[in-house]
């Protein structure tokens, strides 16, 4: 109870303050959520039975004779799927089991992403975007040791001019930076950054209901917009953390973590946002020695004239100003990949036509104490997601837990989804299948069906061998260009 009041308490007082770390709009409180889904379903799917590890999808065609001709394919567009998803689905992002590990530099041209549910995510309330906000969509497919995301969302700027340093008139050089920014809180030359905080072993109380607000401070002395750590020892986080400039450039999200670390102007400026531990590695500020930036790329161009806004550690040679005249900006920022337990999250990423796509990995288990490790298949995680855009700090943020599971489903083919328009041809191409059963009336409104009849979980059948339903994409609309839904 004291808790609960607590986080209460803590939202409330951000209404009021208007600042935060991550405020909350003003007509949306985070409404708890049941912690499975999805809602309707007569019997819940989770927890799935620990014994359903991905069975091998089959390989072969059945070799049975037919013994009745296929039903006629049928002849109307299949109607579209009830859009009454509940709440706990439209939180729950379902990770699809592959054999296939998706290309990191492939995109969303890969097609292990095809079959995928999508997660929608809104979020809202941050600094630039359109109205500071913006709808995200996250997908996630994983093999036997990796999980993969693909995620994307518009955003009308690619901000990449991250204070670089600007030669002036007069010859000398200057760092560019924004002037309504009292520390801490540049909005202006900055980078565009998205943020997940994981919980890990879900020791942050209170995140299944608030999200990341459970770690939200508002209104503490000395940050404008409020600070972030948990509240209590051993309650801990995992924070992936793209930084498009300094670390997506170098392939790479961020690992960092969180921890309750109070806030402390000198001893701890940054509260409980903490950096995993590295081996070498990472991004640098780049300083001006003598007036000038200490370093330049190797091929001399300035940042806003064919060059960067980053210079790769491999690329950095003693600066020369003579190669640069009045108005040239230079890279303040000096990039390598992180080595060791910061480094563990590859990334690939791209902006085009106001669209920001990212892919991304993690192993499913690192081992280090400070990830989250998905080492239970059949648990739910629970996580937090931001955007920033050409923002430090004032972020656009979701209100609410994020919900990640496991299909535990059987292999997912690769090639081109199988959508309705194409099921009916697979029909008639399935000699031997019996003919598709009625969907009971209790099932309008299901948003995903192979959730459950993949692998048979809160005692729904499996679904047939033949035709193989596994290459089905899991819309209710491909099945009932088969199934009939029962009135
Ligand atoms: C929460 C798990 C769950 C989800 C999600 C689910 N089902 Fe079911 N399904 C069941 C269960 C359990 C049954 C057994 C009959 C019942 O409970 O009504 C069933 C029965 C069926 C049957 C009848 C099979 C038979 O032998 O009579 C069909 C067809 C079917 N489901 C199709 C679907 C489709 C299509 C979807 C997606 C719109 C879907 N199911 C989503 C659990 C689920
Ligand atoms: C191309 C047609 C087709 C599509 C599309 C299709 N099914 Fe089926 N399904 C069948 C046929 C045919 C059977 C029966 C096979 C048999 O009994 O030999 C079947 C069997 C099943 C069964 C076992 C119970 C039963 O009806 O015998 C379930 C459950 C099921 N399908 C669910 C789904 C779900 C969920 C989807 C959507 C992801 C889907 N099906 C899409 C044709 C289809």
């Amino acid at each position: 109870m004291r808790r609960s009041s607590f986080v209460i308490a803590a939202l409330a007082a951000m209404l009021v303050i208007g600042v935060a770390c991550a405020p909350a709009p003003t007509a949306v409180p985070p409404t708890p959520v049941p912690t499975t889904a999805p809602p309707t379903a007569p019997p819940p799917p989770t927890p799935v039975p620990a014994t359903t590890a991905p069975t091998p999808a089959p390989t072969t065609a059945p070799t049975v004779a037919p013994t009745t001709p296929p039903t006629p394919a049928p002849t109307t567009a299949p109607t579209a799927a009830p859009t009454t998803a509940g709440q706990a689905d439209a939180s729950t992002l379902v990770a699809l089991s592959t054999t296939t590990a998706p290309k990191l530099e492939a995109l969303a041209d890969d097609p292990g992403w095809a079959r995928a549910q999508a997660l929608t995510i809104k979020v809202s309330g941050g600094q630039n975007l359109t109205a500071g906000a913006t709808t995200a969509t996250l997908k996630a497919v994983y093999t036997t040791d990796t999980i993969y995301f693909l995620l994307q969302y518009d955003d009308p700027t690619n901000s990449v001019r991250r204070s670089p340093f600007v030669k002036q008139a007069d010859g000398t050089w200057k760092k560019l930076t924004d002037p309504d920014d009292k520390g801490g809180d540049n909005n202006k030359y900055y980078e565009d950054k998205f943020a997940f905080i994981w919980t890990i072993n879900n020791s942050i109380k209170g995140f299944d209901t608030a999200g990341c607000f459970a770690a939200c401070h508002a209104g503490e002395p000395g940050k404008p917009y409020g600070n972030k750590y948990t509240n209590a020892p051993g309650e801990t986080g995992d924070i992936w953390h793209m930084k498009t400039v300094r670390t997506g450039t170098v392939g790479q999200v961020d690992d960092q973590f969180l921890d309750d670390t109070k806030y402390n102007k000198d001893t701890a400026p940054e509260a409980g946002r903490k950096s995993d531990a590295n081996t070498g590695g990472g991004y640098k500020d780049i300083v001006l020695k003598d007036g000038k930036p200490e370093f330049m790329n190797k091929d001399a161009k300035p940042a806003n004239a064919g060059g960067t806004y980053w210079l790769k550690d491999a690329d950095k040679v003693a600066f020369d100003d003579a190669k640069f005249k009045a108005n040239d900006d230079v890279a303040s920022i000096l990039v390598a990949p992180y080595q060791g337990d910061r480094g563990e999250i590859p990334a690939a990423m791209a902006w085009k036509d106001g669209k920001w796509t990212f892919a991304f990995s993690r192993k499913l288990v690192t081992g280090s104490k400070t990830d989250v490790q998905f080492d239970n298949l059949n648990s739910t995680y629970l996580f937090g997601f931001a955007i920033f855009d050409n923002a430090q700090v004032r972020h656009a943020y979701n209100t609410g837990a994020l919900r990640l599971r496991f299909s535990g489903a059987t292999a997912v083919p690769t090639g081109p989804a199988t959508t309705a328009a194409t099921t009916a041809a697979t029909r008639a191409a399935t000699p031997g299948a019996g003919v598709p059963k009625a969907i009971p009336v209790n099932h309008v409104g299901r948003p995903q069906c192979l959730i459950c009849h993949l692998t048979g979980v809160a005692g729904a059948p499996k679904v047939a061998a033949a035709p193989d339903h596994t290459a089905f994409k899991d819309e209710t609309a491909v099945c009932m260009a088969c199934h009939v839904q029962a009135k």
